[in-house]
């Protein structure tokens, strides 16, 4: 049973799951919805959900505490950030139309939309959506959808989410904006002006490195939606209950995990910079669109910071505390080298390494990074 609760803070509603009390027991906790099908009553009506892959319990919860943080009127859960991602574009986009991808944004995502596009014959054009006169130049009568990352993996530029929206529309395309390093905390793209907003919840939505999972979030239940809904449930890229939960129960702390890794992110940018390491990220006057990431984020800028030094893979070994692996948003501080990950084709500079920022001690994330910057 999910109690409707008003006028509450997101931090309430996101630490009370949207006040989850289970109907038959009053657990505080929700159960776990295992069933793949549901029986249909006397007259053959069904009283729940029919069968797992068009709707279950455990994920519609998380769908709707996402959707509530986001403000949107509805959610769906995919079995990953990727899923959520292509499945956007595929059921949007046919052939002969037109996308607008950006230029840095999350790599898996940005290779598969380049072979996708060739095969399906769909033109994808990466620009620079930091600059809005390139993002105006690009569009054409037959874009349909324009695609943003904001704050961008791994150099953490800041797109207008507002000012391309207003661009997107005019051309009769939608925006959907990847928020998946900004969380609900920092951004809500559909107040600004998005059509729909996409999570890989692997990140910061469940922030403890031990699931996978995809969300998006419409502004609006439109033909648009109902396409997305339509190619998820056919083609069952549906979040698992188990994986559900986990989100779920991840999502209750969002908000204290957020708060605090970005604060210590910023703290890491600021002792660092005074180091004089070349320091990115959106909280530093230094960075590009400083101004903007301050009018656009609130409550701080992300737990995602990037740098970029001498022989980088030599920091990386000399590093005790920081974990070498890949991925973002977990409890734990991972350190990446995404130009050895991605490859000589990447935008991404090869001295840079991504920090992912945790909750450890910022000391002992300060102390770690110095000793291996200068040892
Ligand atoms: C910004 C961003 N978007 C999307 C994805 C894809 O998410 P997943 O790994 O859950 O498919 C990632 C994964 O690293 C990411 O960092």
């Amino acid at each position: 049973m999910i109690r409707h609760i008003d006028r509450v803070r997101p931090e309430t509603l996101a630490a009370q799951a949207l006040h989850a009390l289970d109907a038959a027991t009053g657990a505080v906790v929700p159960p776990i919805h295992l069933a793949t099908t549901y029986a249909r009553d006397a007259d053959y009506r069904l009283v729940g959900p029919g069968y797992t892959r068009d709707e279950n319990p455990t994920p519609g919860h998380a769908e709707r505490v996402v959707a509530a943080l986001e403000g949107g009127p509805e959610a769906l859960a995919f079995a990953s950030g990727m899923a959520a991602a292509t499945t956007t574009f595929r059921a949007l986009c046919k052939p002969g139309d037109h996308v607008i991808a950006p230029r840095v944004a999350y790599y898996a995502l940005r290779n598969w939309l380049a072979r996708w596009g060739a095969r399906w014959g769909v033109a994808v054009d990466t620009v620079d959506t930091t600059d809005l006169a390139a993002v105006r130049a690009a569009v054409r009568p037959t874009t349909r959808l324009v695609w943003v990352e904001t704050p961008a993996n791994p150099t953490w530029d800041v797109t207008d989410i507002a000012a391309v929206a207003d661009l997107a529309h005019a051309a009769g395309a939608l925006l959907a904006v990847d928020s998946t390093c900004a969380t609900p905390v920092h951004t809500r793209p559909l107040a600004l002006g998005a059509d729909l907003v996409m999570h890989a919840g692997t990140k910061y939505l469940a922030g403890h490195s031990d699931v996978l999972a995809g969300m998006l979030v419409t502004a609006r239940d439109d033909d648009a939606w109902a396409r997305l809904r339509e190619l998820r449930h056919d083609e069952g890229a549906c979040l698992a209950p188990f994986d559900a939960y986990l989100l779920l129960r991840g999502l209750r702390t969002l908000y204290v995990r957020v708060e605090r890794a970005s604060r210590t992110a910023h703290a890491l940018a600021d002792r660092l910079a005074a180091l004089g390491v070349t320091v990115r990220y959106p909280g530093l006057p230094a960075h590009p669109q400083h101004a903007l990431a301050a009018r656009q984020m609130q409550r701080g800028f992300g737990g995602m910071l990037s740098i970029q030094v001498p022989d980088p893979l030599a920091v990386i070994a000399r590093l005790r505390v920081w974990v070498p692996a890949t991925s973002l948003g977990g409890v734990e501080s991972l350190v990446e080298h995404r130009y050895t990950v991605e490859g000589p084709d990447t935008p991404t500079p090869p001295d840079l390494l991504r920090l992912s920022v945790g909750l450890e001690h910022e000391d002992d994330l300060f102390d770690d990074l110095r000793q291996a910057l200068a040892p």
